[in-house]
């Protein structure tokens, strides 16, 4: 297993570009179960969770090649396979979005229910309550979610659940409204960037989606789609972490190939702590205050406040002047960083599904454990701003969803070295 050795302290400087957003290509992957034709998909990432979700893909009969850097083509050659195996979907949550597809476009499919993970329990009621309601017929037995179909039928569906609108839970409804008979109304649908991007994506292929980035959404079904080719947009909970990274260092760097309008909620809260931002196109020039103010700060559904910007930005309100309040309205549990950053100097008190963030004056260096994608980029950041060395274990979190983190925070300055540790035999 992996581990990261940070020596902080040390000055940023220059650019960053951010990748494409992993959350974006995963869904948008899965889609490509439903299309008759080539698809081609530009601007994905090399992470992890990508190749877990191509080895998916080709047990589930596609052709999934890199063909470039950020080009990956993806297209059907064996439709009769219907069946996710535990041991990748157990790898990787997001592997339940092939679920809609499977059902919609082959008529069965036979998908590993996904466990639970650090971040919490993290059910799929709406999932199914959305399928079912589309005509599927969905059983649970022996660990694997059995789903048929002949043709969907388009439906009214009310998707909130008690933490508000699902990301997944729409894609995979919406995915396979598309190819319902036909028209699906989708009410508290989520508007996350990614769904846009997914929506977007199956219009391209011929799907009709209409009222796209807002909480209600209309399809209309289509007998098929075809394939395209397709730009994924920038990922934006990683350009939010370089900004972090430039904002904790107290450097003055350049984040590129930034959407803006997806960050607006994290933009705005990092200007109340104090760091100024100057924009040219996609670029994102980062002004750090001396001391960032203390803030308190909500994640709710997009346009709020995400909650996979929390722990990074708990990580900078770690070192800010006076007391932060950030409470989670998604994972309630999603405080896996806290223990850790008090490790390295900090002082956080969970209370319920808040934390209680008292700014002190500098982090020191320490060992410590990631446990899931945001938290270990959390402990990235605090590494960087921390007096001495940070040790990081169990680094495969981050190469889950951050690509070359270490080769990007190093090309401004930053000191990490990634060694690869070997057990006995
Ligand atoms: C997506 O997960 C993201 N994953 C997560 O990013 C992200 O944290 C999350 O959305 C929220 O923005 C991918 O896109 C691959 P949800 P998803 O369904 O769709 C509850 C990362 O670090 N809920 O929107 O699985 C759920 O428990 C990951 O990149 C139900 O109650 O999240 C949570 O409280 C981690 N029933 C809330 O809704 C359901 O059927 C929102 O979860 C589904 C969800």
């Amino acid at each position: 297993m992996d581990k990261f050795i940070i020596e902080g302290g040390r000055k940023l400087r220059g650019k960053v570009r951010v990748s494409g957003a992993k959350n974006a290509a995963l869904p948008i992957m899965a889609a490509s179960l439903l299309t008759d034709g080539k698809v081609t998909l530009r601007n994905v990432p090399a992470l992890r969770d990508i190749a877990t979700i191509s080895e998916i893909l080709r047990t589930l009969g596609q052709r999934v090649e890199r063909t470039a850097g950020t080009t990956l083509e993806i297209e059907t050659v064996n439709n009769a396979k219907f069946e996710a195996p535990y041991e990748l979907v157990s790898q990787m949550r997001a592997s339940i979005c092939t679920l809609g597809p499977l059902v919609a476009k082959r008529g069965h499919a036979r998908v590993s229910m996904p466990g639970g993970c650090v971040i919490g329990v993290r059910p799929i009621d709406l999932h199914l309550k959305g399928l079912r309601a589309l005509g599927a017929d969905i059983t649970i037995k022996h660990g694997y979610l059995e789903a048929r179909a002949k043709r969907l039928k388009g439906a009214e569906i009310y998707l909130g659940g008690p933490y508000g609108s699902s990301v997944l839970g729409t894609a995979n409804v919406m995915m396979a409204a598309v190819l319902a008979e036909g028209e699906t109304v989708i009410e508290n649908a989520a508007c996350e960037p990614e769904v846009q991007d997914l929506a977007h994506f199956l219009n391209r292929c011929g799907a009709r989606i209409e009222g796209i980035g807002r909480p209600i959404l209309v399809i209309r079904g289509v007998d098929r789609l075809h394939g395209t080719s397709y730009r994924v947009i920038p990922d934006r909970i990683e350009a939010g972490t370089f900004i972090i990274a430039g904002a904790i260092t107290r450097s003055r760097i350049t984040v590129t190939n930034v959407k803006t309008r997806h960050i607006a909620a994290f933009l705005d809260k990092m200007k109340e702590i104090g760091v100024e931002f100057v924009r040219k196109g996609s670029s994102v020039e980062v002004i750090p205050p001396k001391r960032p103010k203390a803030v308190d700060l909500i994640t709710l559904p997009y346009p709020g406040y995400p909650t996979d910007l929390q722990a990074q930005i708990m990580a900078y309100l770690s070192v800010a002047k006076g007391l932060s309040l950030v409470t989670e309205k998604i994972y309630p549990d999603r405080f896996m960083h806290v223990a850790e950053l008090n490790r390295m100097g900090a002082n956080i008190r969970k209370e319920g599904s808040s934390a209680i963030v008292h700014g002190v004056d500098r982090l020191s260096g320490a060992p410590v454990m990631a446990s899931d994608l945001r938290a270990s980029a959390a402990l990235v950041l605090a590494g960087l701003a921390a007096e001495g060395t940070t040790e990081i274990g169990r680094v495969y979190h981050i190469d889950r969803g951050y690509e070359n983190i270490e080769k990007k925070l190093g090309a401004m300055g930053a000191k990490i070295t990634r060694v690869t540790e070997k057990y006995p035999a």
